[in-house]
């Protein structure tokens, strides 16, 4: 069966200090409670090893934000599958449109990060989603099955291993959520492309989180699409009691 996920992804924000307080409380928050889906908190790398023993593994989860593609050596400023398993993590975003905007992340790029994140025993939260430029051109469904092409080269053993997020990019940190419908028509897609590849029961069994201004006051409406899995969080991971907001949204 499936899983219902929240996961936040605090990207580059949070001093050390100001991390290990946010993932402090979000634990005291979740202490008494058994949240209907399971937490994930991906930090920067430079919290990962702090953040780690501070919270219950049975609730929260904690992960990376981006790993290297080469398995070490002469890559300053690079960190490592390896490193980032090695701090207790568990998690890795791989392919986040800001990453690949910004840093050129291309689909052979990924699809070694990919890799080298299972080979670490992490798992892969991989991100996909159009520009508006694209949804505008109703080219979001050839866009995001382009993007799968970094991890259909997975057994499907491994494949089975890894978490999919849909983020629209135009819904990132813009406010302007996808409605349910939009997110429920493209993750019903994403799907129908994995189950194409690898089978109905994989494909069933595969969680697809939807990301993009996902908010305690929609979470709900969006989580209770049949093909939306829970969520990838930015702006609301910031701070403990919306991230929860958004993990009740499982709750009631
Ligand atoms: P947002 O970011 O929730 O701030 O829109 C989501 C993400 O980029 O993962």
């Amino acid at each position: 069966m499936r899983k219902n996920i929240v996961a936040g992804n605090w990207k580059m924000n949070k001093t050390l200090q100001e991390g290990i307080a946010l993932a402090k409380e979000l634990n005291e928050m979740l202490a008494n409670e058994k949240p209907n889906c399971d937490v994930i908190i991906c930090t920067p790398f430079i919290h990962l090893a702090s953040v780690t023993p501070l919270v219950d593994p049975a609730k929260i989860g904690v992960g990376a934000e981006n790993c290297a593609d080469k398995e070490s050596g002469a890559y300053t400023g690079e960190v490592s599958a390896a490193m980032v398993a090695s701090t207790g993590a568990k998690y890795v975003i791989l392919g986040h449109s800001e990453r690949r905007a910004y840093y050129h992340e291309t689909v052979e790029i990924l699809e070694e990060k990919v890799k080298l994140a299972l080979a670490h025993g992490l798992t892969p939260i991989f991100c996909i989603g159009e520009v508006l430029e694209e949804r505008e051109a109703n080219k979001q469904n050839e866009v995001v099955a382009a993007q799968l092409a970094s991890v259909f080269s997975l057994s499907a053993e491994d494949f089975s291993k890894i978490i999919l997020a849909y983020e629209p990019v135009w819904a990132i940190g813009t406010g302007k959520t996808a409605t349910p419908e939009q997110a429920q028509e493209i993750h019903a897609f994403i799907r129908s492309t994995v189950a194409g590849k690898y089978g109905q029961e994989v494909a069933d069994n595969c969680s697809i989180l939807y990301g993009g201004s996902c908010k305690p006051s929609n979470a709900k409406e969006l989580f209770a699409k049949p093909d939306v899995d829970g969520g990838l969080i930015g702006g609301a991971a910031l701070k403990a009691a919306d991230f929860k907001g958004i993990i009740d949204a499982f709750n009631n």
